[in-house]
């Protein structure tokens, strides 16, 4: 599919979505996310898509946040249907997806585009990153789920002070605050992605996808995560990767598994 503001490649079971507006810094306007939308709605649909990378294009940014010029003149209904709407649209999407997203963060992410790495599973930072919620030097609140997703992943004290102080934190912090799980040079960074993809894919994809709504559950309101677990670990054996991963473990082979 062809987008305008966004580029998907899929080769052997790995799909990169690469967020394509270099100029304005891969700022998120509506039509990016609702192409953004589309898009992982699609790879998550396709079984032969095992790993989803998300990225932005060029050496500069990730994502420098949602575009300000299109909410700059908005009133209160508008802000509130903006942040709701990009909610169900994008970032709850990108989190509950069953297909892994990996955020590969290449740059400035700020903002909704720091949002919408806290919403993929987990990310991976180059050297010269800069991670920050900057919203209330604008006047506003992160709105993409900032103030949800940030403490759950640095703890409170940390997000309380990213997002009063609008600042920004590098790489190396961001690692040391488990906002991301590695960083690696800017020019590895696909690559090394790419490499965790490869091992995520050897696993079962069926089982992946449980276990993504299992640990979702525990950040899910009025949903008992236990409960989830239980069910979705009694479900897994009734699935043809389960046969298939417990037969060549006892056969003593690798699993080639059929994801079903
Ligand atoms: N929304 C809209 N446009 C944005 C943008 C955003 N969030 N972030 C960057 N841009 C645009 C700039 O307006 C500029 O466009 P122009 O060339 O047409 O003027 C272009 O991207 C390049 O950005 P520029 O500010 O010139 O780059 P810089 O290297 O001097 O600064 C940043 C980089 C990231 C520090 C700066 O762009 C910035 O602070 N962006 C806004 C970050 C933010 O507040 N995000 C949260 C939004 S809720």
């Amino acid at each position: 599919m062809n987008y305008k503001n966004i580029i998907t490649e899929l080769d052997n079971g790995l799909a990169i979505v690469t967020i394509n507006r270099p100029e304005k810094l891969n700022a998120l306007n509506r039509e990016t996310i609702t192409e953004l939308h589309e898009a992982f709605k699609a790879l998550n649909a396709d079984k032969n898509v095992k790993v989803i990378i998300v990225t932005g294009s060029g050496e500069k940014a990730f994502v420098a946040g949602a575009d300000i010029s299109e909410f700059a003149n908005f009133n209160i209904e508008e802000g509130q249907k903006l942040a709701a709407l990009g909610q169900e649209l994008l970032f709850d999407l990108v989190q509950n997806l069953s297909t892994p997203v990996i955020a590969a963060v290449n740059g400035f992410a700020l903002g909704g585009g720091l949002e919408l790495a806290m919403a993929a599973h987990f990310r991976v930072a180059s050297d010269n990153a800069k991670m920050g919620l900057p919203e209330v030097s604008l006047g506003v609140i992160p709105g993409y789920g900032g103030t949800q997703r940030l403490p759950q992943l640095v703890g409170k004290g940390r997000a309380m002070e990213m997002i009063m102080t609008a600042g920004m934190i590098n790489a190396e912090e961001a690692k040391a605050y488990g906002l991301v799980n590695h960083v690696v040079p800017q020019a590895e960074l696909l690559d090394f992605c790419k490499s965790i993809a490869a091992k995520i894919m050897k696993n079962s994809s069926v089982a992946i996808g449980r276990a993504i709504e299992a640990i979702n559950a525990n950040y899910t309101d009025g949903v008992n995560g236990y409960n989830v677990e239980v069910t979705a670990f009694g479900e897994s054996f009734g699935t043809e990767d389960f046969k298939e991963g417990t037969t060549a473990f006892l056969e003593k082979r690798k699993a080639i598994f059929p994801g079903r």
